[in-house]
């Protein structure tokens, strides 16, 4: 099929990619000159594993390009089917803003001869229905195809779903989304679109559920006699439950579930709806980017205003580059705000990188240049640099008495026990008794949505 996919973001390129590797034709639209230029060079902007060699394979059969505009692509090949795939990042008041939707639609329904349109951005339920009263046209050859794929296996997760959940109005388009997919073997849920929307919401409102529900019982079990990492193992492993999206830490900050909860609870509130639970989850997560911050006030009390803190790990996860939720952002602010210093690391981000995310922090080359003198550290994401470091000569640089906050409940119980440091936790895991895999050998997954 000639297939256009309109938004080259983390969805938008794996889509791109994935369907040309499939065999179909397609042009990725993108509007940002920037992205553009990377793109129709080579080069993924979004760092996502495997997708670099998948893209420059995509491009070495003719089968992958990329423009900057829809209209003019369509008037020399038209385009069977247009994906959207453009963000839906949340307005000030939390609702999600539509703008690009809404932009990108308008383009897609000028087109002539009318291709069949797949939205797959997150948008709130009725979206669809009110977007299609605008281009009644469009109406029985539109269907919304939301997107489940987690950053870090998005590739995968593209070519092997979990399920397709097509929204339609007209059976004819389902047929059109089997010729698009191919053959998948996962099971398909074909509904109205509206219900479509609801379950993308749902769905992200779940996973996000089970990450505060996991803090919540890290707080419950901070004490000795109690320990978090057995109780989320025994939890986990009763298949009705299951281990993802149950370790404690910093709580949900990729670019999904934070912006996806709160539009929710918003759209809800605009009908009169009451969502207890969605706003429990919210505030737990909310509170829980405090962290590191109320642990070292415990910890070093008034020497807090004059210690210097080292925060290792900027990203939410190592594997994305995808800053626009992760914790760092929070928490290296608070942080600014009560002690002498902050200096940051992240061994993906260069000075000026972690300069223009954290003003006021010093950026630092390597691991034992932030730590040198600090009195606090806290591990905000987890890399190997830092789980697998020889803690005790880095313990060496610290100003003593010195604390460990370790907000993604990452380090390795033998490399600290026993060392002249003071470590911290979600749940407040002893280094003597924590375990950063599952009772049945499986690591920890990180979360993402
Ligand atoms: N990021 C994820 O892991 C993920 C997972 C599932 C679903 N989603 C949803 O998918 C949607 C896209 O997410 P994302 O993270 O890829 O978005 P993104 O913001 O990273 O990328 C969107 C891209 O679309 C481009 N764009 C916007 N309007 C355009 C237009 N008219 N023409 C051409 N390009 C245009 C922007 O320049 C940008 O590069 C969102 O609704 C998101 O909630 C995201």
């Amino acid at each position: 099929m000639r297939v256009a996919v309109v938004g080259q973001g983390y969805v938008g390129v794996t889509g791109a990619v994935a369907l040309a590797r499939q065999g179909h034709h397609v042009t990725g639209i993108e509007k940002d000159p920037a992205r553009l230029r990377s793109l129709t060079e080579g080069r993924t902007p979004v760092s996502e594993p495997g997708l670099q060699q998948e893209l420059s394979l995509a491009l070495e059969t003719g089968r992958l390009r990329f423009a900057p505009d829809l209209t003019r692509t369509h008037v020399t090949e038209p385009f069977e089917i247009v994906l959207i795939t453009v963000g839906t990042p949340p307005a000030d008041d939390g609702t999600a803003d539509l703008s690009q939707v809404k932009a990108a639609l308008a383009e897609v329904a000028e087109l002539l001869p009318a291709p069949h349109v797949v939205l797959k951005s997150t948008v709130p339920p009725g979206t669809s229905e009110r977007l299609m009263a605008q281009h009644p046209r469009l109406r029985e050859r539109y269907a919304y195809n939301p997107e489940f794929l987690n950053q870090g296996s998005a590739l995968d997760d593209w070519t092997t779903p979990s399920r397709v959940v097509a929204g339609v109005w007209a059976q004819p388009v389902t047929e059109v989304l089997h010729t698009l997919y191919g053959a998948l073997t996962c099971p398909w849920v074909v509904t109205t679109p509206t219900t479509a929307e609801m379950t993308k919401y749902a769905s992200n409102a779940f996973l996000a559920t089970k990450i505060s529900f996991s803090n919540e019982c890290a707080r419950l079990c901070a004490t000795p006699d109690l320990n978090i990492d057995q109780v989320m193992q025994a939890v986990g492993l009763d298949p009705r439950i299951g281990h993802a999206f149950l370790q404690p830490g910093l709580g949900f900050g990729d670019s999904c579930l934070p912006k996806d909860t709160t539009a929710l609870a918003r759209w809800a509130a605009s009908r009169g709806l009451a969502t207890p639970l969605l706003n429990a989850v919210i505030d737990v997560n909310r509170d829980q980017a405090a962290l590191v911050r109320d642990t070292l006030r415990q910890e070093l009390g008034a020497d807090l205003a004059r210690s210097e803190v080292a925060v290792l790990g900027a990203r939410y996860e190592p594997w994305s580059d995808d800053m626009r939720a992760a914790p760092s952002r929070a928490v290296v602010p608070q942080l600014l705000a009560e002690t002498a210093g902050v200096r940051v690391w992240d061994p993906a981000m260069d000075a000026d990188e972690l300069g223009r995310l954290f003003p006021g922090a010093r950026p630092c080359p390597d691991l034992r240049t932030a730590l040198r003198g600090a009195r606090a550290v806290a591990v905000l994401t987890e890399w190997p640099e830092t789980i697998e470091a020889d803690w005790s000569v880095l313990a060496t640089e610290l100003a003593a008495p010195a604390v460990v906050v370790d907000g993604k409940n990452c380090l390795l119980p033998e490399r600290l026990a026993g060392l002249p440091l003071t470590y911290r936790s979600a749940g407040n895991r002893l280094p003597e008794r924590a375990t950063t895999s599952f009772g049945d050998g499986t690591p920890y997954p990180a979360p993402s949505a």
